[in-house]
């Protein structure tokens, strides 16, 4: 069974899917680790600069990919990314991998590549999806599709604060220009763009906490399960 939380940036998909995850007993699959994972892997292991993250070589993503070079892990509780067998997951929240990840989610190859680890793990397990385009593409058949928003100012507020916990300081108005740039890159793609899939239901948490988020979201299961 799958659940998925789609939304743009900062929107608070993580968060929400890893507790709904821990509270339904279900799998986290964190979308967005993969495509920052592939991105930063991309750069530092095999030299990418950004005009190449557009484009990754076929070659280079079937040398990534084939095998348990890089793998998805959900493991106490925590999303991982393993590349050949170190956990490297501590280094891909910063705005660099932010902004790669960004870039090369839109490359048509990058995304199929990801897709099939996606659709390989919801094989296996009862599954929490968060990403762009989990409920519109990954997993159509998806028993209950939340997407998850929030007003660009809270988003920003909220990307601004997980940059302080790194030590990057930057002003409200940079980080709400920040992250609209990104989420008008995922809006406008043309393969998987971010879109509210059509049988999703919207959930605003603006002024919500966290908690009422997840009652919210869990009141939508349990219906869609009824
Ligand atoms: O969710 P998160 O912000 O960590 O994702 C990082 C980037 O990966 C996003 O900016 C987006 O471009 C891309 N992504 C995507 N499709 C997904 C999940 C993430 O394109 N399902």
């Amino acid at each position: 069974m799958v659940i998925t939380i789609d939304g743009p940036v900062a929107s608070g998909k993580s968060t929400i899917a890893r507790l709904l995850a821990q509270e339904l007993g279900f799998y986290y699959l964190y979308t967005g680790l993969l495509y920052r994972g592939l991105a930063a892997i991309l750069v530092t292991h095999y030299g990418y600069n950004e005009t190449q993250l557009k484009h990754p070589r076929k070659e280079d993503l079937d040398a990534l990919l084939t095998g348990n070079r890089f793998e998805y892990r959900y493991e106490d509780g925590e999303p991982q990314i393993y590349f050949e067998g170190k956990a490297i997951t501590g280094l891909l929240k910063t705005r660099e991998v932010d902004n790669w990840s960004s870039i090369s989610s839109a490359d048509p190859a990058v995304r199929h590549a990801v897709l099939e680890r996606q659709v390989s793990i919801g094989k296996l397990y009862n599954v929490v999806a968060d990403g762009r385009d989990t409920g519109s593409v990954v997993f159509p058949d998806a028993v209950c599709k939340i997407f998850l928003t929030a007003s660009l100012e809270v988003r920003a507020a909220r990307w601004q604060r997980d940059q302080e916990r790194l030590g990057k300081l930057f002003s409200l108005d940079e980080s709400m220009q920040i992250v609209a740039e990104r989420d008008e890159r995922d809006r406008t793609r043309s393969h998987s763009p971010l879109v509210q899939a059509v049988d999703a239901y919207v959930v605003d948490n603006t002024t919500l906490s966290r908690e009422e988020t997840v009652s919210i979201i869990k009141a939508h299961v349990l219906k869609a399960l009824s």
